[in-house]
């Protein structure tokens, strides 16, 4: 069976497909449901990350494509509903189910839907100037704890070096980097802004698994450095890291995203400090229950590359054998 997507909703969903994700492992799928106008969001396994033991990054790219998904209906008239309905499976989890309709002429279209194809990650060093006030504003509105980047630096170079020196950390490096250009998923070394320098050291460190201490402190610089280079970091927070929970905080990260590229700001995230044992102490620094984004704010005149997605084809999937 070719499954395809139900008719309309082909920008959409290639739209939709451009959703940020960890390593881009591009984690999503939809089932198309017979009704013409609905399909089952799920989380497979097949994308999940060995440095991601308990799905946060997965459930927050799950987010993050829904919010996506969400804004490229409304720039293409239409408009997204999510109804939750988590069930694990052994192919993944479930999240719920997701309907597209037109939209009425009486609902405004989202104010972030037009920026929506504006969003990527930008990895070039930014100048250290503060943030628009009104940006600031708008981030700490979405739940956003606003840090000085040299507060966080001593942390991030922490959270470096302990990345490093792990081998899980290099494994999914392993397994995601792409050192040509037309892979339909993964980073290439363009897309991670790394010079020819930068990419023998990375080729390095593939080959070896993990780096000896002193060698880990000498990669962790080029973090430091662009840490540094940011007018702000921010911690987006949860209360409880249920599935849900950090779904609804992807859907946030996302808007957060949006709000920055829309006002011709960058954003990069630096998740090593949360996936590392320096989580806590970030947590306690942002004041804040459970961190579980960290990414730097600043400007830059330098573009980013973009990254590749997988076919839209890739994006669907056939009802799952042993859903209840
Ligand atoms: C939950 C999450 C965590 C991420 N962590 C990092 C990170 O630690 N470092 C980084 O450079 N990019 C990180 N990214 C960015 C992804 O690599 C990026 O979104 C993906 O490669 C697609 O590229 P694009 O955002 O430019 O479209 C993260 C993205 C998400 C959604």
């Amino acid at each position: 069976v070719t499954l395809e997507p139900h008719p309309g909703h082909e920008k959409i969903l290639l739209a939709a497909g451009r959703a940020p994700s960890a390593h881009n492992a591009q984690p999503w799928r939809l089932v198309p449901l017979p009704n013409g106008a609905s399909y089952e969001l799920h989380y497979v396994f097949e994308d999940k990350l060995d440095a991601d033991p308990d799905d946060r990054d997965a459930f927050l790219a799950m987010g993050a494509f829904y919010e996506t998904l969400l804004l490229a209906s409304h720039l293409h008239n239409n408009t997204c509903e999510f109804v939750p309905a988590l069930a694990e499976l052994a192919t993944g989890f479930k999240l719920g189910v997701v309907s597209i309709a037109e939209r009425a002429s009486s609902e405004p279209a989202d104010p972030l839907a037009s920026a929506i194809e504006s969003r990527i990650t930008n990895r070039h060093p930014y100048q250290k100037v503060l943030l628009p006030k009104g940006l600031q504003t708008a981030l700490i509105e979405l739940g956003c704890t606003l840090l000085e980047p040299t507060l966080v630096a001593p942390l991030v170079s922490k959270a470096s070096v302990m990345a490093w020196k792990d081998r899980r950390f290099i494994d999914d490096l392993k397994k995601w980097t792409r050192f040509h250009d037309g892979a339909p998923d993964g980073l290439t070394p363009a897309c991670l802004n790394l010079n020819s320098t930068d990419r023998s050291a990375l080729r390095f460190a593939l080959a070896r698994g993990r780096l000896p201490a002193a060698l880990a402190w000498v990669y962790a610089r080029r973090d430091v450095r662009l840490t540094k280079a940011s007018s702000a970091v921010a911690v987006l927070s949860v209360d409880d890291r249920v599935p849900l929970t950090m779904f609804e905080c992807g859907r946030r990260l996302l808007r957060c995203w949006v709000t920055i590229t829309g006002a011709q700001h960058s954003y990069h995230p630096i998740s090593i400090v949360i996936d590392q044992a320096t989580a806590p102490e970030l947590t306690r620094m942002a004041g804040v229950s459970h961190a579980v984004a960290i990414f730097r704010v600043g400007f830059t005149p330098e573009p980013a590359v973009v990254s590749n997605r997988r076919p839209l084809g890739n994006l669907l999937m056939a009802p799952q054998q042993n859903e209840a």
